[in-house]
């Protein structure tokens, strides 16, 4: 499969939770976006915007409210027609196996009774029907991709910290290797050093198996470093959508502006201002009207409250969805 082609596209996909007293809560909203193989495409966006909602409609775990998933061009989730499709049987099992997801929460992954061999031995016989003394092999050397030793085998998931576990998680997740990873905060547990392994692991695996990767992260050095594609989210819209590279130096929606001024250095003055983001977010949950961030923007204007913008093109993969850009 030649490198770039599209793996999943998601068209105007939305997801909204029905609340208590018919209130609804829109977590994501009309968000269109493609994986491509080889490429890292990464989303940010503060907490509550639907980076995880997305992310868990992709893997099909949360069934999308409108709009549609395609795998391959071929529609796996979402609303056709009037019709709800969903993926069933022998091809939601094969879509499990090459789409893994890496949670926020490793803790919530593991069963407690279940030991950590177990939990690696698991793929490897469930989808490659191999022995209990092969996937014992390969459960060794799955441990040994994320850096522990085979005495993580006999462990239980209490016996183990948050970031072993999240290792763990990572190596089960690219065991079969997967066509697409999606990890959502995945190395925000680790400890530095181990931060970097794992991501010099997933880079090293990404150049071997070319899978297309969806990283979530709040940590926007990592994803400069790490992404091709950053997607910028704000209230469950994307607001813009641009090259990884660039993202520092081309960034133009007031949004994304002021996540980068927000972000702290450890070669900071510590006597600057620690930069806020002034004014309150509006409801997820009451009607938007105009722009999502109007009224935390320094350059809102009338047009800006009344019409909401659309994401346009300002150069070659670049897409800003702002009036003023
Ligand atoms: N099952 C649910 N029922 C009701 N509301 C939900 C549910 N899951 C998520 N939400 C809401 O949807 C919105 C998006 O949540 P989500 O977990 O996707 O945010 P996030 O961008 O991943 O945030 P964070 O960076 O903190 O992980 C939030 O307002 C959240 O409260
Ligand atoms: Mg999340």
């Amino acid at each position: 499969m030649e490198n770039n082609r599209e793996i999943i596209r998601l068209e105007n996909v939305s997801k909204t939770f029905d609340l208590r007293y018919h209130k609804t809560l829109r977590a994501v909203d009309n968000v269109s976006l493609s994986l491509h193989k080889g490429i890292c495409t990464a989303i940010v966006g503060e907490s509550g915007c639907g980076k995880s909602t997305l992310a868990r409609m992709v893997t099909l775990l949360e069934p999308v409210t409108d709009g549609m998933i395609y795998y391959k061009n071929e529609p796996i989730g979402g609303m056709q027609n009037g019709r709800n499709i969903a993926l069933r049987g022998e091809k939601l099992r094969e879509y499990r196996r090459n789409v893994q997801m890496i949670f926020q929460d490793p803790a919530n992954v593991f069963s407690p009774r279940m030991k950590i061999g177990t939990f690696l031995m698991e793929p490897w016989i469930h989808f490659e029907k191999k022995s209990k003394k092969e996937a014992r092999e390969m459960a060794y050397y799955s441990l040994k991709r994320v850096y522990l030793g085979e005495e993580y085998f006999d462990k239980y998931p209490h016996q183990l910290s948050g970031g072993e576990l999240q290792q763990i998680a990572i190596a089960r997740a690219i065991a079969l290797h997967p066509e697409v990873l999606i990890c959502d905060e995945a190395t925000s547990a680790l400890d530095v050093s181990i931060q970097q392994e794992i991501m010099a692991l997933l880079k090293e695996h990404q150049d071997e198996t070319n899978y297309a990767i969806l990283f979530i992260s709040h940590d926007l050095a990592l994803v400069e470093n790490f992404s091709q594609q950053v997607v910028v989210m704000y209230l469950g819209r994307i607001v813009e959508i641009m090259n990884g590279a660039a993202f520092r130096m081309h960034a133009r929606h007031p949004y994304t502006k002021a996540l980068l001024g927000s972000v702290f250095s450890i070669y900071d003055d510590p006597d600057k201002d620690i930069y806020v983001l002034e004014g309150e977010a509006q409801s997820p949950t009451g009607e938007i009207k105009g722009c999502v961030f109007c009224n935390r923007c320094s350059q809102a204007k009338d047009i800006c409250r009344q019409e909401a913008p659309v994401l346009k093109p300002i150069r070659t993969g670049h897409q800003v969805a702002c009036h003023f850009a």
